[in-house]
């Protein structure tokens, strides 16, 4: 959701903590805002409505001095977009960037009010300054301060603050929202994501659950829940540099559609022998875990739910485990039954959304053998949180719309299945040397459908004038068919919807006539006939058909249905393979629709809040 990043340093921070924000801007972009304090504790806060470039413009046009800033981009929860309601939030002496949601700041504002505080924002934020200065009142240091305020908040946070009177440090708190601390040579940095921080050092400590820290140009000092101080590990960072630029793409969107066989090759990289699943390198202790499996169940948000539906086929027909798949905002509030020896699995690409978060931790007190996530975000809380962390290696993910994480976390599962098949004996060696050898290949797959870009170009002309459409799949297909629909709504703001094509009849087909476009993901599988006779169903009601259809499939054009003749590859990967050109179209469709390919409207990467 939003972005934070934090300095204390000898130099001028301005422009590093600008240029953090643009690296997070992904994650939040209605507003952004600035605080830097020189060492005569000279304060200048700089706020802009809008994309971090106008902030950046300012901030030049200011030339901001100061070794001590803290800097936030915003993903509006309270309040509306705007100036007035952009981080940082000041009181008195005190400055506060925050991530997350404070749920009980209507009684708090209640509290400081009667206090005499007059607030100016509507966001939940300005509880925390005004908190923060009310408490220093009474506290011998400010992580003193910050500690007692962090005990009244309820909710979900990430929360940085700096007193203009003491340049010489910041401090922050973590419950809910992560935060990390890059270490420098005689200045120190922190921000939501190690992204931001990726040009000035590639050294991380990340901050535990109620974790305080202060941060100082020379030491950091960290403090757990209970007050303790603490210790957290140093970690080098793995990821590349370059991860922040588009190259010669024009959006993070396309690169990341045409990293796609790089991402599986690197995901499937020490994994598989030329014929077999290495069924250790899934994590610590997996054989033995692998083997006693009888159930699955799959907690996931948006992108990741879709892939965990696809995947629920393979776990059923490849392993022979029963497998449930569940949105997590839906799992964590009911009462579920856990079944005997049960694997839960959350699937997330960036390892922080909250709702899965939550459902992981509430699942873990109920009984299941082990927690697996399959996560693209080394150090994220999903990945520290879990008992096993089976990573997909797609490399840094910034397009708000999910695409390579998507089929980095097919690849991944498709290898667990596999796994599990064999060590339970459900699979012999001709099985597993037969999806194997389909895991290899997928690389050259992809490059094969991405080579249909050009094609889809010119098809997503008939798509962008259109208010709504229908993507048609049976089997894993609908699944895949789910995350077209949830690909073109996100970016192209047309209406979208996926049915499994044998439940046409049973409403949607009302909706059919020449102004819905109907897109059917069509494979040569023992499906076809049925599925055949779906499409001819929306062909007899006047439908307007474009068929993604297996060049065997025997599917004929006419002037109701256009065909785009896919190569035939193998049935085991194909939900794989057919995801792409569905990325393509709804990509195309929001180019030519002009909208914001990589920041969506009312949407943000990594959805940190509830
Ligand atoms: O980081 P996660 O995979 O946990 O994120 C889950 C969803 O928020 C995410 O997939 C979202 O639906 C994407 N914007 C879809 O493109």
């Amino acid at each position: 959701m939003c972005g934070i990043v934090g300095a204390v340093a000898q130099r001028d921070v301005a422009e590093i903590l600008v240029e953090g924000l643009r690296r997070l801007e992904y994650r939040g972009y209605d507003s952004a805002g600035v605080a830097v304090v020189d060492a005569q504790s000279n304060l200048t806060r700089i706020r802009r409505l809008g994309k971090v470039q106008e902030l950046a413009d300012a901030v030049n046009s200011e030339q901001v001095s100061g070794g001590t800033g803290i800097a936030h981009t915003r993903w509006a929860t309270h309040g509306v977009p705007s100036e007035v309601n952009a981080h940082p939030h000041v009181s008195g002496d005190i400055a506060v960037v925050h991530n997350g949601i404070i749920e009980n700041h209507e009684e708090l504002r209640t509290l400081l009010q009667e206090r005499g505080y007059v607030f100016v924002s509507q966001t939940d934020t300005e509880v925390i300054a005004h908190l923060v200065e009310w408490e220093l009142r009474t506290s011998e240091t400010l992580l003193e301060a910050l500690q007692k305020t962090a005990a009244q908040l309820d909710g979900a946070y990430g929360t940085v603050v700096l007193d203009r009177k003491d340049p010489s440090r910041i401090v922050v708190a973590r419950s809910g929202s992560p935060i990390v601390i890059g270490l420098g040579i005689g200045e120190n940095f922190l921000a939501s994501d190690q992204l931001a921080l990726l040009s000035v050092t590639r050294r991380f400590m990340f901050l535990e659950e109620g974790d305080v820290a202060e941060i100082t140009r020379r030491n950091v000092t960290i403090y757990d829940q209970a007050g303790k101080l603490v210790e957290r590990e140093i970690i080098e960072s793995n990821i590349e540099h370059d991860a922040g630029d588009k190259g010669q793409y024009r959006h993070f969107m396309q690169k990341e559609i045409f990293e796609q066989p790089m991402a599986l090759k690197s995901t499937m990289e020490g994994r598989i022998t030329r014929d077999t699943v290495i069924t250790e390198s899934i994590g610590v202790n997996a054989v033995e875990i692998l083997k006693k499996v009888e159930h699955v169940q799959i907690i996931a948000c948006g992108t990741s739910y879709n892939s965990g539906m696809a995947a629920r086929y393979w776990f059923e027909d490849i392993a022979g485990v029963s497998c449930d798949v569940e949105i997590a905002s839906e799992f964590r509030y009911r009462n579920f039954v856990t079944r005997p020896n049960s694997l839960l699995i959350t699937l997330s690409q960036s390892g922080e959304t909250a709702d899965t978060l939550a459902a992981l931790r509430i699942a873990k007190e109920k009984g299941y053998m082990a927690a697996m996530t399959i996560c693209n975000v080394s150090g994220s809380s999903l990945v520290r949180e879990s008992d096993i962390a089976f990573m997909t290696r797609a490399g840094t993910e910034i397009g708000v719309a999910s695409t390579k994480a998507f089929t980095t976390q097919l690849a991944a599962m498709l290898m667990l299945v596999t796994a599990i098949g064999k060590e339970q004996g459900r699979i012999d060696a001709v099985k597993e040397a037969e999806i194997v050898e389909a895991i290899h290949a997928l690389p050259v797959q992809i490059e094969s459908a991405l080579a249909f870009d050009k094609q889809i170009e010119a098809l997503a002309e008939d798509f962008a004038d259109k208010h709504h459409t229908l993507f048609l799949g049976r089997g894993e297909y609908y699944p895949i068919a789910m995350e077209a629909a949830l690909k073109l709504k996100e970016i192209s703001y047309i209406h979208a919807e996926a049915y499994a094509a044998g439940e046409l009849k049973h409403g949607p087909l009302a909706l059919i006539d020449a102004d819905m476009p109907v897109v059917v993901i069509a494979p040569n599988n023992d499906l076809l006939e049925k599925l055949k006779s779906n499409v001819e169903e929306v062909r007899a009601r006047g439908g307007l058909l474009y068929v993604f259809a297996d060049e065997k499939a025997g599917f004929e054009a006419d002037e109701s249905m256009k065909i785009i003749p896919m190569p035939h590859v193998s049935e085991i990967t194909a939900p794989i393979f057919y995801t792409v050109p569905m990325q393509l179209l709804s990509y195309h469709v929001a180019l030519i629709k002009g909208t914001d390919v990589d920041q969506p409207r009312n949407l943000a990467k990594a959805v940190t809040v509830e």
